[in-house]
């Protein structure tokens, strides 16, 4: 069975990020094994510092990850400056990380209308100077996410249906390498 490492963009307890994650992993018993790693966990990037233990934590569940998927939240039209940082530590050394050839989905919420669509095709942009294989599919999107969310999940059949076809496809891709 694939093994998917689930990030959430956010760092606060009602995040509907953090709901798609939670939701995602519930759903993919059966299908994949799947873990998640606090990004809040991790100092600010700071290149002089010895990488400290949430960081070799991090690249470590990375490289043990057969994918990696990420739920970003919106911020001024980009991705929160949490889930950069931990890109940052993951991402050296430069070329060559552990997210190097990482296959990687995205999904994104908002607050609006976009549901964060513009962030999420940031976080693509930034993947890419990783080298890790963003999975190119149809974007999953949550708009208008604080009201889709019930119980810590998300409450949205449709947009969950449609994200775990977008995870199982992705998970096909892995498998044919
Ligand atoms: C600093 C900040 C900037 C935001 N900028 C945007 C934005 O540009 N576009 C948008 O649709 N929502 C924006 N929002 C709203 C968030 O997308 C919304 O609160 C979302 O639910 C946050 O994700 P979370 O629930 O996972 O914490 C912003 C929220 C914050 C705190």
């Amino acid at each position: 069975m694939m093994h998917l490492l689930c990030l959430s963009g956010s760092l606060r307890a009602a995040s509907a990020s953090s709901a798609v994650v939670a939701t995602l992993c519930e759903r993919l018993h059966g299908v994949a094994t799947t873990s998640r790693f606090d990004i809040g966990a991790l100092p600010h990037y700071n290149a002089d510092l010895e990488p400290p233990q949430a960081v070799l934590a991090l690249k470590s569940e990375i490289a043990a990850a057969d994918g990696l998927v990420i739920v970003t939240p919106e911020y001024n039209y980009s991705v929160p400056g949490v889930l950069k940082n931990a890109i940052d530590w993951a991402s050296r050394p430069a070329y060559a990380s552990v997210l190097k050839d990482k296959p990687v989905f995205v999904a994104s919420v908002s607050g609006g209308a976009l549901g964060g669509v513009r962030a999420q095709s940031h976080l693509k942009y930034i993947l890419a100077g990783t080298l890790a294989r963003v999975f190119v599919w149809q974007e999953v999107i949550v708009p208008h996410a604080n009201t889709k969310v019930v119980d810590g999940r998300l409450a949205d059949e449709a947009i969950t249906a449609f994200l775990l076809d977008g995870i199982r496809a992705f998970i096909g891709s892995i498998a044919r390498g």
